[in-house]
């Protein structure tokens, strides 16, 4: 079975062909093209919602037409269209599933919807090499989500953990603001974490962070809380009260991008390890833009080697991870094996859709 998926939610135009073979589970990635509109949107600082509509509707046929050719397919050959119906920016959605609708009757292909965050999920499925076991426990940590989701071997879905206010990659996004880093703040946090922790020679077996006598301390929010729901707010209102009485923080950008990195990595891993103990789950997978984070990566995948007997650990590829539409494609599929299918007339975009 060929999809065509389309990826329009905030400011990446994206489309992706992916052949999915319901007897073997596999689902193969045919070609991924993502148009990013990150340079546009770095000069105001974070995206502009009518910016990146306009940039949708201007590059999202020449990424669909690129999205075929490099997969070799012809639109006959294809057996569904599907878009992201939400949550995002909804001039954003529109513009991808208003395309999806004009193609879905010109070509008479059925269309599936797909929730942006159920993409992200699915991205650990593109390429599997040993088949998911479940209960599987999901960290999904994006710009606008923090949740940690249950699946059942019937991929029925249930959140048991959320964030009460900022996502970790909003954490990531506002902290850089403040330091002075620019839009995403994300890879800009983790490239300067680095230098400092390959300068002090940290690694993340390695833990503590050096003695100093003016150590950046952060808190780390709800960690030991009795529940699994985040909070990054006051992460990220203490680490503006350190750069206040800090005169010459700059000086030490990259220490504080470590320690506030730290500070979010820690309370991710050990709420995830505290859930996966709970449920007693056997896979653990990482999905959302913050999972390109390499030292969240590791620092997952060796928490669920120490501390879980029997879990095993899924993390998307890179190019899965930050948005696209190969993840899209990737639970469409599903979607398309449990017999869903809609007409063009029904597409409707929905910018609060919630995960269920
Ligand atoms: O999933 P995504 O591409 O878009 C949303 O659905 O929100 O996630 C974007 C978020 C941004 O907050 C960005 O700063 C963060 O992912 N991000 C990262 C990294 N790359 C992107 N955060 C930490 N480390 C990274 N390497
Ligand atoms: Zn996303």
């Amino acid at each position: 079975m060929y999809i065509l998926a389309i990826e329009t939610s905030c400011d990446e135009t994206a489309a992706a062909v992916i052949k999915a073979d319901k007897k073997t589970g596999r689902i193969l990635v045919l070609s991924n093209i993502i148009s990013s509109q990150i340079e546009i949107h770095r000069k105001y600082g974070g995206v502009v919602p009518e910016v990146a509509a306009r940039e949708h509707v201007l590059n999202i046929l020449p990424v669909i037409h690129e999205a075929l050719e490099q997969a070799k397919i012809k639109p006959e050959k294809l057996d569904y269209l599907a878009a992201t119906k939400g949550p995002g920016l909804v001039t954003s959605l529109l513009a991808g599933l208003e395309t999806v609708r004009a193609l879905s009757f010109a070509w008479n292909k059925p269309v599936l919807e797909v929730n942006h965050i159920e993409g992200h999920i699915y991205a650990n499925f593109i390429n599997l090499k040993t088949p998911v076991k479940f209960p599987a426990l999901i960290l999904t940590v994006s710009g606008g989500h923090t949740n940690l989701i249950l699946m059942d071997a019937k991929h029925k879905i249930k959140i048991i953990g959320e964030t009460l206010d900022d996502a970790a990659g909003e954490a990531y996004d506002k902290g850089a603001k403040m330091m002075g880093l620019g839009y995403p703040g994300g890879p800009a946090i983790s490239k300067l974490a680095a230098t400092y922790a390959q300068s002090s020679a940290i690694t993340h077996t390695k833990a503590p962070a050096p003695e100093t006598s003016n150590q950046i301390i952060l808190p780390r929010p709800m960690l030991t809380a009795n529940n699994l729901n985040f909070s990054f707010s006051g992460l990220k209102t203490a680490l503006l009260y350190q750069l206040q009485k800090d005169k010459s923080w700059q000086k030490r950008l990259p220490e504080y991008c470590y320690a506030y990195q730290e500070a979010i990595i820690d309370v991710l891993v050990g709420k995830t390890i505290k859930a996966a103990t709970k449920y007693q789950v056997s896979s653990v997978m990482l999905s959302g833009g913050v999972s390109a984070n390499s030292e969240l990566r590791l620092r997952l995948a060796q928490a669920v080697i120490d501390k879980l007997d029997k879990a095993k650990f899924f993390v998307p590829a890179l190019e899965y991870t930050t948005d696209n539409a190969a993840m899209i494609g990737a639970a469409a599929a599903f979607q398309a094996w449990a017999g869903k299918s809609r007409s063009f007339r029904q597409l409707k975009a929905d910018p609060s859709l919630q995960l269920k």
